[in-house]
């Protein structure tokens, strides 16, 4: 790319904020010219605004911004990364879609929506298509692109290449989720330390519904959601990054485990998003250790946005089961958003 496109991050002092400033560094398409934050942080330079939470150090370029207010006024650029809280994201991201900027939001607030589309590129890049409705429907210029929550990503990934090479049934699935999923301070210590909470308010809403919209068919520019029944416990445990879920499956046929392992291991995504800067590679690595995979020892495999499955085996109930790894501030939200604006940029859509 000759010249690089100019970027902001919005919420850039949080958790996720973070990994896009991380992440963005160095990245070949993509400059930041734009932190924005909340009125805490305004006007104050990132270094000083920002709790670095992060090993990388914070980079310098990065440290001397000012930060700007979230408002589509203080920033007018064509991609907006967004870590904003669902509440926030609520009104501000349309506000800078109408204007003419392209978000790639991590937050909730528009997932439900059938012109808004739930992105993995190495699962459903055709649906990027919607944007085009999305736009001719709302008016805007610009576009709203959402990831999925950081459970559903590296499961719904695992699922599709079964999915796609068998069909799915049914889907019974249990998170163990960690710590910096709950954003910056998060769960307080008091509450994890020597402890498991099974619940993460929402969560297994949203696995169950935003799974289905990932593997759905994009039929008439709306999505129809896959025919699958799929049950969700999701738990909070003291881990720091990598999110782990154990899934057992029925399929639509019977087929022996070895097949299955190969519709993982080979697993490619569409043609077009294999060679996107941020593409996993691979997609999936598949491991046959049988306490693998962990989060601490697998979650930076593929530089964080690979999908880890292992502990696959015939389930005496329903067909297979196995269990998912997927890094949840990387593949599961930062990372995955930049992908999806890769994946906007290479279908031609930036601009309406
Ligand atoms: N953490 C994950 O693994 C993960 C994964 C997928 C999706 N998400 C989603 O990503 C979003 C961010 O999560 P997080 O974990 O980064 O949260 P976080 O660590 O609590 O950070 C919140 C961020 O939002 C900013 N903010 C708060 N109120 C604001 C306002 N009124 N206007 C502008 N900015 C405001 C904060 O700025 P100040 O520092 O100035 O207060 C901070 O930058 C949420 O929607 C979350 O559900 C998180």
């Amino acid at each position: 790319m000759e010249q690089k496109i100019p970027v902001a991050v919005l919420a850039a002092t949080g958790s996720v904020g973070q990994r896009f400033v991380q992440l963005l560094d160095q990245h070949p398409w993509f400059e930041v010219v734009a932190l924005s934050a909340s009125d805490r942080s305004v006007g104050k330079p990132y270094g000083e605004a920002c709790h670095w939470i992060l090993t990388d150090p914070m980079p310098a370029w990065a440290a001397n911004m000012t930060v700007l207010p979230t408002e589509p006024e203080a920033i007018h650029t064509p991609l907006a990364f967004s870590a904003l809280p669902a509440d926030i994201a609520l009104s501000v991201e349309p506000a800078f879609a109408a204007q003419g900027t392209n978000v790639c939001s991590n937050a909730s607030a528009y997932r439900r929506e059938p012109d808004v589309p739930i992105l993995l590129p190495e699962v459903n890049a055709e649906h990027i298509d919607i944007v085009k409705t999305q736009r001719q429907k709302r008016g805007w210029k610009g576009s709203i692109i959402t990831n999925p929550n950081c459970t559903s990503t590296g499961l719904t990934v695992a699922m599709s290449a079964i999915q796609k090479a068998f069909g799915i049934r049914i889907a019974f699935v249990v998170s163990m989720q960690a710590l910096s999923g709950a954003g910056y301070p998060g769960v307080p210590s008091m509450d994890i330390l020597d402890n498991v909470i099974p619940n993460v308010n929402g969560e297994e809403q949203k696995v169950e519904f935003e799974t289905r919209k990932m593997l759905g068919n994009l039929v008439d520019g709306s999505i129809e959601l896959a025919d699958f029944g799929i049950s969700a416990h999701t738990n909070r445990v003291a881990v720091s990054d990598g999110h782990t879920v154990c899934a057992s499956i029925e399929l639509q046929e019977r087929v022996e485990i070895e097949n299955v392992a190969q519709a993982l291991a080979g697993y490619q995504g569409p043609e077009i998003s294999r060679d996107l800067p941020s593409a996993p590679r691979p997609v999936i690595q598949l491991r046959s250790e049988s306490d693998r995979p962990q989060p601490r020892l697998d979650r930076m495999t593929g530089k964080g946005m690979t999908t880890v499955v292992g502990r696959l085996r015939p389930d005496p109930i329903l067909d297979l089961k196995m269990v998912v790894l997927s890094h949840n501030t990387i593949r599961g939200a930062a990372g995955g958003s930049i992908f999806n604006a890769e994946l906007l940029v290479k279908s031609g859509l930036l601009q309406a």
